[in-house]
């Protein structure tokens, strides 16, 4: 398994509580791997890692070969190019159109001409199944469809990874299995994109991921195949996947 992203015994406190211990955790390269975990256990603490937002106590943090960990400001900058990433709430901008929008990362990192640029743009939003809307406003949106735009806007340029926060959390039924579709979808079309999904919902990790990673109390209590989990025989594994609040688990 090639890896794209790897923790190596990353430690963090806040203060006196440690919240990544000794972690060390390997996301394949090309594949979707969705990393869950209950409320509080780390998961945006570790996607901020990957984009060098926040730096660990202790261990190494390896992206596509490179030690990211030591690196400066300009360095992250720079290597944050890689990233596309879709928010929690799709955070658009009401008063840019959907094509001002999506265009946003490009204007900041290229230096591509205006034309191409609004052909990448264009690329970009036919990819999510929102051709010829360049002109319309976020508020004439659905939830679903502005959703679909912060995708395009992530996927503009081209990331080598795309980071996905609680895609799905708070959408209805329909238009959760739209996107976890679309998260497929983007995986299959471009070539060598690596998939990053934080999410608390199981149904989706074990139908849509092709690699899971279960983070508890700092660190991987179970990384595999959905398969894997399906067989797991760990109380805290079967815990967790059936929702129920009775079992070995602990809660602070
Ligand atoms: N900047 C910070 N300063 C202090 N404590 C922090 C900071 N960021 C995160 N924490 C703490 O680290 C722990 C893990 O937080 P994190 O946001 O990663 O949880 P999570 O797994 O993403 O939870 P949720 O599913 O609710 O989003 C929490 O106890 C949180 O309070
Ligand atoms: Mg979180």
């Amino acid at each position: 398994m090639s890896a794209a992203i790897e923790f190596k015994n990353i430690t963090k406190k806040f203060g006196s509580r440690v919240v990544l211990d000794h972690l060390n955790l390997t996301i394949p390269r090309g594949k979707i791997t969705f990393i869950v975990g209950k409320s509080g256990e780390g998961k945006s603490v570790t996607i901020k890692h990957i984009m060098g937002l926040l730096k660990p106590d202790d261990g190494r943090v390896i992206v596509n070969d490179q030690d990211i960990t030591d690196f400066t400001h300009e360095e992250l900058r720079q290597y944050r190019k890689n990233f596309g990433m879709l928010f929690q709430q799709a955070a658009l901008f009401d008063s840019l159109t959907i094509g001002q929008n999506v265009i946003f990362p490009l204007k900041e990192h290229s230096k591509m001409p205006l034309a191409a640029m609004l052909t990448r743009v264009e690329e970009s939003l036919t990819q999510v199944g929102l051709p010829n809307m360049q002109h319309r406003y976020p508020t004439d949106l659905s939830t679903g469809e502005k959703k679909r735009v912060g995708l395009a806007r992530a996927l503009v340029a081209k990331p080598a990874i795309i980071l996905y926060d609680e895609p799905t959390t708070g959408m209805d039924p329909i238009v959760s299995e739209m996107i976890d579709e679309l998260i497929v979808k983007i995986n299959k079309d471009i070539v060598d994109i690596t998939s990053v999904v934080i999410s608390h919902d199981l149904k989706a990790a074990l139908a849509t991921a092709e690699y899971i990673v279960f983070l508890y109390q700092g660190k991987v209590a179970l990384a595999g195949t959905p398969n894997d989990f399906k067989a797991s025989k760990d109380g805290v594994v079967r815990q967790f996947f059936s929702g129920k609040v009775d079992g070995p688990m602990e809660f602070f």
